[in-house]
């Protein structure tokens, strides 16, 4: 059974975490969406906001567990006997990061490998980041994430839905 971590902040989850996530659901058995829990990583939304809203826009996909992990990834990944970890790569800036992260990963954990999906080409202009701050002015965000994000973003921004 080929298992995967898809980790992140998904702080809310986007169309483009969710393109990574039903492409991840084609190609491999098993789905572990890991969200970070960062007490010094400071989040727009809680852990239980950010897993609860992943697990809404995600119902209908069923090989996909939706968990928090704390520290470093690459204990979790050990933990829970995976390693293959999964993520997403929109534009050349994405690289330099990403790379240092896989390698600094399989240095701790030699037999972890890095996979990157590349995003499909309608969303890779998106990150959690771009649609708080459109939201935090008062922007449409709709085309950006799915309904029950828009309002609870909309809601955090003090708009009312
Ligand atoms: O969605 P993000 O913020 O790009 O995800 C980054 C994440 C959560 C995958 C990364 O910050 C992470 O793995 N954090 C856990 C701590 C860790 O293992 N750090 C060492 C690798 S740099």
């Amino acid at each position: 059974m080929m298992k995967v971590i898809y980790p992140g902040s998904f702080d809310p989850i986007t169309y483009g975490h969710i393109d990574i996530i039903k492409r991840c659901s084609l190609k491999f058995d098993k789905t572990i969406i890991a969200v970070l829990n960062n007490q010094n990583k400071k989040s727009l939304f809680n852990v239980e906001e950010r897993i609860e809203m992943i697990n809404q826009v995600t119902k209908e996909i069923d090989n996909i567990e939706v968990v928090s992990f704390t520290g470093l990834l690459t204990e979790f990944a050990r933990k829970i006997d995976c390693s293959t970890i999964i993520r997403g790569l929109r534009a050349v800036s994405d690289y330099e990061y990403e790379l240092q992260m896989a390698l600094i990963n399989k240095k701790a954990y030699p037999d972890i490998e890095t996979l990157f999906m590349v995003a499909s080409s309608d969303v890779s202009f998106l990150s959690s980041s771009i649609v708080k701050e459109i939201a935090s002015y008062g922007g449409d965000i709709k085309c950006f994430v799915p309904k029950v994000v828009e309002d609870a973003l909309n809601n955090k921004y003090g708009r009312r839905v």
